[in-house]
């Protein structure tokens, strides 16, 4: 008897796939900076900010060195520090959290929503004190948190909002994009992202003139002219060579977001009925852009390893929440996160990208069928 085929494995996210399709743009792209030689601050670095802001729809984009630099130069630029509270959500990336502490400020923990994974915005005034100056809700797995009623807080207590769409660039709420919905938008370039390069990246996002003034100086050592530092500032650029990458991933990204969407609702579609699985909600007035294909599952280990058992990745986005881990024990006693504790043992996310092969989804969802029938 033959032994039987192996089976082969998927990517979790097929960056190999996007580049094959886009190489030639890639390449040109790549080589124009090559040619002219202005590997920080060139040409390109403007054209970027100039399409993506016209995209996001606001007056500044700012290109900057990650996401996490996204973070820290929008709180630097409102002058957040030692003495502050942010508010935001303990069931995120470290970083979120972490540039706020970088900054001597303080974290304060609000639960998220059980089914969106996104802070719990009718939670958010009652943590409001007289020292906190910002509220930082995070658009996780590329679903936007309900940024109206976040605003409407801010709004009443003259706080700075600053939207962590590290997973969301491209996602729209109530007919705006994404980044573009309050004080500031922070988004990240890393390469799996919606809009990746092929390294670290990141942008910021304001219609504040002054604010985006603040951020062109902040990501330059505070220069307002060169070596006048009027302000302290950090190196955040981002180099010439990955803005010409995301001009030319541009040229692809519409149909990218149209295949997310229809490979998410495929997903929701095969997984429906799937005993002990949930799905994430996604709410009327906004879509998601599937930074992550995530689900709720009972016994995640046992799935986990089931599907590793036939070539399926998967990843866990985030086993501990933020107020759980012990860099961050000194601002535990005041967050009550009993839903993030929660959502942080069942979430599991699937392998997702544009260049996601049907066939390979269907692989995905037989192997879940199958182990949530063990
Ligand atoms: C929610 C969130 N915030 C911030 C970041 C930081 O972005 P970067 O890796 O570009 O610094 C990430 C990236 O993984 C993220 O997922």
């Amino acid at each position: 008897m033959n032994a039987p085929a192996p089976l082969r494995p998927m990517p979790f996210s097929d960056l190999k796939a996007q580049y094959a399709a886009l190489r030639q743009s890639i390449h040109e792209r790549m080589q124009r900076v090559l040619d002219h030689g202005q590997y920080i601050m060139g040409p390109e670095v403007k054209e970027l900010e100039d399409r993506l802001a016209a995209y996001v729809g606001t007056r500044h984009c700012i290109s900057v060195a990650s996401g996490t630099e996204a973070l820290l130069i929008a709180m630097m630029g409102s002058g957040i520090g030692r003495g502050d509270e942010v508010i935001t959500s303990p069931f995120t990336f470290a970083a979120t959290a972490e540039m706020i502490v970088l900054l001597g400020a303080t974290p304060v923990f609000v639960d998220v929503e059980a089914d969106t994974c996104n802070i719990d915005a009718s939670r958010i005034e009652a943590a409001v004190t007289p020292r906190t100056r910002a509220i930082l809700p995070v658009s996780l797995y590329g679903q936007v948190a309900d940024m109206a009623a976040i605003n409407a807080v801010a709004a009443r207590h003259g706080l700075v909002v600053i939207e962590d769409a590290a997973q969301s660039f491209g996602a729209s709420y109530q007919g705006r994009r994404s980044c573009g919905l309050s004080t500031w938008g922070a988004t990240s370039f890393f390469p799996s992202k919606p809009l990746g390069c092929y390294g670290d990246g990141g942008a910021l996002f304001t219609d504040d003139d002054a604010l985006a003034q603040a951020a062109r100086e902040i990501r330059v050592h505070g220069q307002s002219a060169r070596y006048s530092h009027t302000r302290i500032g950090v190196g955040g650029r981002m180099d010439t060579l990955q803005c010409a990458v995301l001009l030319a991933k541009l040229e692809r990204f519409d149909w990218e977001l149209q295949r997310r969407h229809a490979l998410g609702a495929r997903y929701a579609q095969g997984l429906a009925g799937l005993p002990g699985l949930r799905t994430l909600a996604v709410r009327a007035d906004r879509d998601c852009v599937w930074g992550q294909y995530t689900v709720f599952v009972p016994r995640r280990s046992a799935v986990q390893a089931a599907l590793q058992a036939q070539g399926i990745p998967t990843a866990v986005h985030y086993p501990r929440p933020l107020h759980r881990q012990p860099a961050y024990a000194a601002w535990a006693a005041r967050a009550h996160c009993p839903v993030s504790e929660q959502v942080a043992e069942q979430v599991l996310s699937l392998p997702m990208s544009a260049d996601l092969d049907p066939a390979d989804q269907d692989r995905v969802l037989a192997a879940l069928a199958g182990a949530l029938a063990d």
